[in-house]
């Protein structure tokens, strides 16, 4: 099962959320990670740094390289297709390409048997990376913040992935929406989990994660957040998305 993680909005967990969700399906069979973003966060968060003659997402969607070149090992036993800035040049380049919204689908493909599963961390915009990564994938993951705001752009994601279902990839599902940073004794967290039950009627929505300090420390840390905190509460949320992704039972 390959599974984007997307959302316009910068700072909802996104990256944070393949870390977790990487790090738990990773105990039960293998996986790759697939950094699509420029800033590169999912490469650092895995305690990667990316040398001079690194291949990258950047030279695979390019086609300056296969995927296959590209693939790493992560300390805590992820495969990782690591990014750099030098993505950011890579969404221009592939602008005049035929078929451009197909290419990580297409350049994906030779090596997606290897894994059990597969994540792809999105960059915060619609734009065509984020396209490819919802053209690429089986399911689509969209982490929400519990912040003011926090369903505005909702409704521009859910259309971007309706045209994508309508034009690109048929077979996308949407895997759930998943709150992110809840704290749940506030009024506005409490407040965003209704307006989502509310607004999202055919969506699931997934248990919150609660906000805590240690989910930017096993950033840091560059480990999963099951590798550096055992504490049950911040990990059960994503266990409970990686049993659904495993069993298929939510
Ligand atoms: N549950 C959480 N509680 C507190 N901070 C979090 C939580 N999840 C993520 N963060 C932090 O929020 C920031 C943004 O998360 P990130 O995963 O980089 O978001 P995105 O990829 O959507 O831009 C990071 O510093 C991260 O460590
Ligand atoms: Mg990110």
């Amino acid at each position: 099962m390959i599974i984007a993680c997307a959302n316009q909005k910068g700072g909802v967990a996104k990256t944070t959320s393949v870390i977790c969700l990487g790090g738990l399906l990773v105990k039960t069979g293998s996986c790759l990670v697939v950094d699509l973003d420029p800033q590169g966060n999912l490469t650092t968060g895995l305690g990667i740094e990316v040398k001079e003659n690194q291949i990258t997402s950047y030279e695979v969607i390019t086609e300056r390289a296969t995927a296959n070149d590209a693939l790493m090992t992560t300390s805590s036993g992820l495969s990782l297709i690591p990014s750099d800035i030098n993505l950011a040049k890579g969404e221009p380049e592939i602008l005049s390409k035929v078929g451009n919204f197909g290419l990580l689908k297409e350049y994906l493909e030779p090596i997606a048997h290897q894994f059990d599963h597969i994540l792809i961390d999105c960059p915060p915009s619609l734009g065509l990376l984020t396209i490819n990564g919802l053209t690429a994938a089986d399911a689509v993951l969209i982490p929400v913040q519990c912040q003011f705001f926090a369903l505005k752009g909702l409704a521009a994601l859910l259309e971007t992935i309706q045209s994508v279902q309508k034009r690109l990839n048929p077979d996308l599902k949407i895997l759930g929406v998943l709150p992110t940073m809840a704290e749940m004794q506030t009024v506005m967290t409490q407040d965003v989990l209704a307006s989502l039950k509310k607004r999202l009627q055919n969506i699931h929505v997934f248990e919150p994660v609660p906000k805590s300090v240690k989910f930017a420390e096993s950033n840091l840390a560059g480990e999963p957040i099951n590798v550096y905190a055992g504490d049950k509460k911040l990990v059960q949320p994503y266990q409970a998305i990686a049993d659904f992704i495993t069993t298929g039972e939510k």
